[in-house]
């Protein structure tokens, strides 16, 4: 057994009920290219908990979800605000400007979130033909910082941005950590919340590969399908993406691994601030702990454990949980760190 990792979600396995999900639909030959019946059996999921009138459509990974989702949204002339730290702005290699060709308005954020002000900012040249024309706001939902936006939180933003003709996106590749912090449902945070666009996470989440655009605006779901295509992100062995979407949303399987990555990282901050020298850096309300420790301390766990150092400016720390993480991880690690305070 290899050891747990703190570096990221994204390290973690396959969960094993949607390992077997996959194998149940290795049976035989289906349809290709999502018109097979496990990619109806996925989709009827998501309708059941976003409601009838969703559009749904697979694709392999975070950054496809999220260039797709916003390529339905926004053309090159005009541009999408979304906060620096924002996965699409820091980490997806320009994925979203290369794609769509439009441009990421940036601001700052200390806690991962947008507000109406910082939207605001970038609305001064509505109508200027020299100024690319914002035309979308991005959302993390949970944001980058591990933090989470109170569902009145994200009704303001949508508000906001609806009365100035902006399309709401939402990346939520850690939404169900989001939903489980929150003990609300997926629909509350998003379509009911005024979303128009999401990015479903699957694969921080127990799956092998796989994410979700889900779209909740009519006017944009007709699009969908072509730019998928367009975007390298249609699958022809579609069902193995679906059937685990299928298990994922059945019997709060999604909810479940959520939950309990949430609480292995409650654990961990908890055991943290018993330590004077360590600080938390963010309130922890996912699957995250950004904490803030000196230097030789950091270098020094690191040979025995694996997780960022996020800030070498503020010596601050990321350490993941996943779904896989268990007690005993946690106690390795605060054991490891009692030790290099002692
Ligand atoms: C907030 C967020 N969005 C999107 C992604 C992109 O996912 P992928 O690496 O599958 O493209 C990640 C990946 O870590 C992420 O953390």
């Amino acid at each position: 057994m290899t050891k747990k990792m703190f570096a990221s979600d994204n390290n973690s396995g396959i969960h094993p009920a949607i390992l077997e999900a996959i194998a149940q639909a290795n049976d035989g030959h289906v349809p290709a290219y999502g018109s097979d019946l496990y990619t109806e059996a996925a989709t009827r999921k998501f309708k059941e908990h976003f409601g009838e009138s969703c559009e749904v459509a697979f694709v392999f990974n975070g950054t496809g979800a999220n260039v797709t989702g916003l390529k339905a949204m926004v053309r090159s002339h005009q541009a999408v605000i979304c906060t620096d730290g924002a996965h699409i702005n820091a980490d997806e290699g320009g994925a979203a400007e290369g794609f769509i060709g439009g441009k990421l308005l940036t601001v700052p954020s200390k806690d991962g979130k947008l507000t109406v002000s910082q939207i605001e900012q970038h609305l001064h040249h509505i109508g200027n033909q020299q100024r690319s024309q914002p035309k979308a706001v991005s959302i993390s939902q949970c944001t980058e910082l591990g933090t989470v936006y109170t569902i009145d939180e994200i009704k303001e933003l949508t508000r906001f941005a609806h009365e100035n003709g902006l399309f709401v996106h939402m990346d939520g590749a850690r939404i169900s950590n989001a939903a489980a912090h929150l003990g609300c449902t997926l629909a509350e945070m998003t379509v009911d919340a005024g979303i128009d666009m999401l990015a479903f996470g699957g694969t921080k989440n127990g799956l092998m590969i796989g994410e979700a655009v889900v779209c909740f605006n009519k006017d944009l779901a007709s699009e969908l399908k072509y730019i998928r295509k367009q975007g390298m992100q249609l699958g022809s062995k579609m069902r193995f993406v679906s059937a685990q979407f299928e298990r994922l949303l059945t019997e709060d399987l999604w909810l479940e691994n959520a939950r309990h990555a949430n609480h292995m990282a409650q654990l961990l901050a908890e055991g943290l601030v018993k330590f004077p020298e360590i600080s938390l850096a963010q309130p922890v309300e996912s699957n995250a702990v950004f904490a803030s420790l000196p230097r030789t301390k950091i270098e020094q766990l690191q040979k025995e454990h694996s997780f960022a150092l996020w800030s070498e400016e503020r010596d601050e720390i990321r350490l993941v949980t996943s779904f896989d993480t268990e007690k005993e991880d946690i106690e390795t690690f605060l054991a490891d760190v009692q030790m290099i305070f002692s």
